[in-house]
């Protein structure tokens, strides 16, 4: 939940209603991952800078803010409700105040930011005085703060005392009226990434920023852009900069700074650390704009439910070997492959995840179990926290989550890594929290998911986690048989979803019968538990009716061992039955004319929760369509909730993890 967004562009002449629009567009680009409210600030008109009169005690001979010349307040916006009424009213206010929208600025530094319900502070903006006294907590802190008072000091020194005694997880953007044309961004424990597109030709692509005034002077046009979402940034470069914990990232007069801040000494020492500066090569973005946008489909959920034949396809490429001289056929996951013995030699295997991210875990347990012999447990994030439940130094703990940025499941990762548990990563998010700090892992790489309820990341976590089953099965010969055949049907997985996505005029009709109706129960055995629960969390995350996953065999707590004895006892009790079977099932499963059926091409067992869940997504998404709702952003619903579902956070577990990875692992974040 909640986002932020700053576009600076440098020797570049931009006039207001560009600078408007592209913060806008940022903000639209953060929508998905939910928020309440919304805000801007953008220069006032470029007249002349007023100087200071603030009254200073200090004798510093460094630069005082007061004898900085001060440029008029920022203009600030601020909106509760979603982006476009934040827009409606800021071309209102515009208009009220007669801002000229033509205006052009060679340089200029605009923020956003996406939040919760709007409180006093940010109603009002936060301003830390001149002896304000710290700590307060990061969340409280708006993204945008005034700095008044008279301390002397550059803009980073500011920002540098500010993260001193912040706690919890942030990211933040500073923007100061002492500093006009200035950006500063920091974070801890929250994703932040810096984006330079300079728009000058002969660029280096590999170029590292360093202290000193790296692109600095050169005169080079270029426009700089923070997000806290990479989707925010991909449509205007791919060159970013990852920024890690502790580093406050300073651009200033077309250059990049970063100085890192290791808050740990400073706080506990109650000494000053000497920050110290940063080189650090661009990375490249690995990602299309083609995936941010919704092409031909009406919404992102739609779309991501259809492209699953193309996004499975990408989580397996380059990993499923077969054929070649000796005709093998084995799967190879590189980020896995110094430890798989590790893994196989575990006392246990832990899953931990939440919400579909722990349902995709629990359909690959049972194979996972099978073809490594290893048990294997199933941990909700949050729960495994709670309880401090045990975790051991000979266990592997599977951290699975498609933004790899889950506030419960990094605790709870903290929490394992700190006893000592092997910690493995599985995540759709590149440069996340999980994939950068877990000993090793496997990317599920099904781009990028937009829509709030999971879908297309999740049949490619499963499709991950059976090629994890199969490369710590290794070579067995007992197995060999098995895993070639879940080979075969992995590569033939897409075809088959594809078949699967035929259904959708089906579930559609079925949505239309179904959509007055209070409640939906969704029964399932086997590898299909998790379809029953993942089914029924689509059904109630974005249709907002109540729905249940059950496991079938519980059905009145009798172990009748097959799936039919459940449809005979539910149809004997009027239960408005639809049936999901294989192809040519029908007729034994049904059991009557009142019973609709859903056919579903038949896979090998382990990969069936991948086909199975389709049809489940597509009941879900036109259920949502037709009561009206919204299916990409449903009510009271974030894509990724990055504050602990409970009290005790732990500001500097995550800035350690990075070191304690590395012990154990010899290197962190192999992927
Ligand atoms: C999925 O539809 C939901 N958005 C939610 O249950 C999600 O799976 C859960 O919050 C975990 O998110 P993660 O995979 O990003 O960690």
């Amino acid at each position: 939940m909640c986002g932020i967004f700053a576009y600076l562009n440098y020797n570049v002449n931009r006039e207001r209603r560009y600078i408007l629009q592209v913060l806008f567009n940022g903000l639209r680009r953060l929508e998905y991952r939910g928020y309440d409210s919304a805000g801007i600030s953008i220069d006032n008109s470029t007249s002349d800078p007023i100087t200071c009169s603030c009254s200073s005690s200090s004798s510093s001979s460094q630069p005082l803010l007061n004898s900085l010349p001060l440029s008029p307040p920022p203009l600030v916006f601020r909106q509760e409700g979603n982006i476009e009424s934040l827009v409606k009213s800021v071309y209102q206010e515009v208009a009220t105040i007669d801002l000229n929208l033509e205006e052009s600025f060679s340089i200029h530094a605009g923020i956003a930011h996406t939040g919760g319900p709007l409180t006093e502070s940010q109603l009002h903006g936060i301003v830390i005085p001149k002896h304000q006294h710290f700590p307060f907590k990061a969340n409280a802190v708006a993204h945008y703060i005034w700095i008044s008072g008279a301390q002397p000091v550059t803009f980073s020194q500011v920002v540098l005392e500010v993260m001193r005694h912040l706690e919890g997880a942030y990211a933040l953007i500073f923007k100061s009226r002492h500093y006009p044309n200035e950006l500063i961004a920091c974070k801890r424990g929250s994703p932040l990434l810096l984006g330079v597109k300079e728009l000058n030709e002969d660029i280096n692509s590999g170029s590292a920023f360093h202290d000193a005034k790296f692109l600095s002077m050169d005169g080079h046009s270029k426009e700089l852009f923070l997000s806290s979402d990479a989707n925010a940034i991909v449509e205007h470069t791919k060159r970013v900069l990852v920024i890690e914990d502790g580093e406050v990232v300073h651009l200033k007069d077309g250059s990049v700074s970063i100085l890192k801040f290791d808050n740990d000494k400073g706080r506990h020492s109650g000494a000053h650390s000497r920050p110290s500066s940063v080189q650090r090569a661009l990375s490249v973005l690995e990602m299309e704009v083609e995936q941010i946008n919704k092409g031909n489909y009406e919404h992102y959920m739609q779309k991501e439910i259809h492209e699953q034949p193309e996004s499975l396809t990408t989580t397996m490429r380059g990993r499923l070997i077969r054929g070649g001289s000796c005709k093998a056929k084995t799967v190879l996951l590189g980020g896995l492959k110094d430890h798989l013995k590790t893994i196989r030699r575990s006392r246990r295997i832990v899953f931990v995840g939440c919400g579909t991210s722990y349902n995709a875990a629990l359909a690959a347990r049972p194979i996972l179990e099978e073809l490594s012999g290893v048990p294997v447990t199933m941990e909700i994030a949050s729960d495994l926290v709670d309880r401090q439940g045990p975790i051991y130094r000979e266990d592997t703990a599977v951290f699975v989550s498609q933004s790899g940025e889950t506030a419960d499941t990094l605790l709870a990762f903290e929490y394992a890594l700190e006893n000592g548990a092997l910690c493995v990563g599985i995540t759709n998010t590149v440069s996340s929290a999980i994939a950068r700090h877990t000993h090793c892992g496997v990317h599920i790489n099904a781009g990028a998911e937009i829509g709030v309820a999971s879908t297309k990341a999740y049949t490619s976590q499963i499709v991950v986690m059976a090629m994890l089953a199969l490369a710590i099965g290794g070579d067995a010969i007992s197995s060999q048989a098995r895993r070639e055949a879940i080979i075969d049907g992995l590569f033939d997985l897409p075809n088959r979803v594809r078949e699967v996505l035929k259904l959708d005029h089906e579930m559609k009709d079925l949505a239309k019968l179904l959509m007055a109706e209070q409640s939906l129960l969704v029964f399932g055995r086997g590898y299909n538990y998790a379809t029953a629960l993942e089914g029924a969390l689509k059904v109630k995350e974005v249709a907002l009716m109540h729905s249940e996953g059950m496991l079938a065999g519980e059905m009145k707590h009798v172990a009748y061992s097959k799936q039919q004895s459940v449809i005979q006892q539910l149809h004997a009790r009027k239960g408005r039955l639809i049936v999901m079977c294989s192809k040519g099932d029908a007729a034994s499963v049904s059991p009557g004319e009142s019973c609709r059926v859903i056919e579903v091409p038949q896979v090998e067992d382990c990969l069936q929760p991948v086909v199975n869940i389709v049809p489940l997504q597509l009941l879900a998404y036109h259920l949502t369509v037709l009561k009206g709702y919204n299916v990409d952003q449903p009510r009271n619903l974030a894509k990724s909730v990055t504050t602990q579902s409970q009290n005790s956070p732990s500001p500097d577990g995550l800035a350690k993890l990075d070191s304690k990875a590395a012990q154990v692992a010899g290197e962190s974040g192999q992927y």
